[in-house]
């Protein structure tokens, strides 16, 4: 074992290099918003993110708990969250319905995170609520990863995205990315955004007049020195200069008008046929699920990468549980 700052770490000597995720002014490491993160640890968690591409089955949780909050629907963020503490030798409890917890009876946030804290290790939790991550880091001592919380933040999302971009671009830096849809309530784009500040990329945000980027993030490209254009055109010139297209589903459950949502559903829709003079180097990504804003025939494209994502949110949030805990990974080459 190897003492550090007080706190006790897995040593696996064997390994002559590690990355030691620990931020040593902090007593745990919560990941709330992507904007908590600098961009050397981004890029730690990205190389580890490699090795576990490379080495999934590593037992560096051993005796640890890990709940999964999730108060609104998941596919792959619980189960790529609950695979990663399996295959990292950890247990999970938790719950994926609040309808069958003490939430129904009343039970309020607070308490839930301060009972769920008496057992666990880590809490990886979703709220349909924007801050309620933030709340939860308040009210407990344990560790918080924010799995989405309404229309504000997806940051181990991100940390997938920034994976797959890299993977298949061979780098971060000055890359043309095209948003597409539901740029207002889409948080896997808000928090992408965020994370770009430090690699000069180039916006294209193409989205109806009621879905377009929040000013917020708009001001946040300004303050950063980040290029955008804004379109309600998907139209051939962005897409053949594109070097990734993120596709978004528009977020009927954030609509208070369900009218307003079916005017505004399939606005935009990419075909195969709109990939003919694309860049040879473009992938088109997509947090999912789809509904109907890529039609099923480019899966068989070699450009769509969104399934191939989604499975690299694995290998990233491995790494971000580590980083939470404390945990130290080897390193294989650096990004
Ligand atoms: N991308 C994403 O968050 O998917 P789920 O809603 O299925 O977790």
């Amino acid at each position: 074992m190897i003492f550090a700052g007080g706190r006790k770490y897995v040593s696996l000597q064997k390994h002559s290099k590690l990355i030691i995720f620990r931020l040593s002014d902090m007593a745990t490491n919560s990941l709330v918003s992507i904007d908590d993160i600098s961009k050397e640890e981004i890029l730690r968690i990205l190389s580890a993110a490699r090795y576990f591409e490379q080495n999934p089955n590593h037992k560096l949780l051993d005796g640890r708990v890990v709940a999964t909050l999730f108060f609104e629907p998941s596919t792959r963020t619980r189960l790529s969250f609950e695979t990663a503490v399996n295959r990292l030798g950890g247990r999970v409890i938790g719950f994926s319905d609040p309808a069958v917890t003490s939430t129904s009876k009343g039970e309020t946030l607070k308490d839930t995170i301060i009972m769920v804290s008496n057992y666990v290790d880590l809490i990886i939790m979703r709220h349909y609520l924007e801050g309620a991550a933030r709340y939860a880091t308040e009210v407990t001592d344990v560790p918080i990863l924010n799995a989405g919380d309404g229309a504000n933040q997806h940051p181990s999302q991100t940390l997938l995205d920034l994976y797959s971009i890299y993977k298949t671009q061979g780098r971060l830096d000055h890359l043309t990315i095209t948003m597409v849809g539901d740029l207002k309530y889409g948080r896997t784009v808000h928090s992408l955004l965020m994370a770009m500040r430090y690699f000069n990329p180039t916006f294209r945000f193409v989205a109806c007049p009621e879905l377009q980027m929040p000013q917020e993030y708009k001001d946040f490209c300004d303050k950063n020195g980040i290029a955008y254009t804004e379109h309600t055109d998907f139209s051939e010139a962005v897409i053949d200069t594109s070097d990734i297209i993120y596709m978004t589903r528009v977020q009927r459950e954030r609509f208070t008008d369900i009218m307003e949502y079916e005017r505004v559903k399939d606005l935009y829709t990419l075909h195969n046929s709109m990939l003919e003079n694309s860049r040879q180097n473009l992938r088109i990504l997509h947090p999912l699920p789809r509904v109907n804003e890529i039609d099923r025939d480019v899966d068989d494209n070699p450009k769509a990468y969104y399934f191939q994502q989604a499975k690299n949110g694995l290998f990233a949030r491995q790494a971000l549980i580590c980083r939470a805990l404390g945990i130290e990974v080897p390193a294989v080459n650096n990004i």
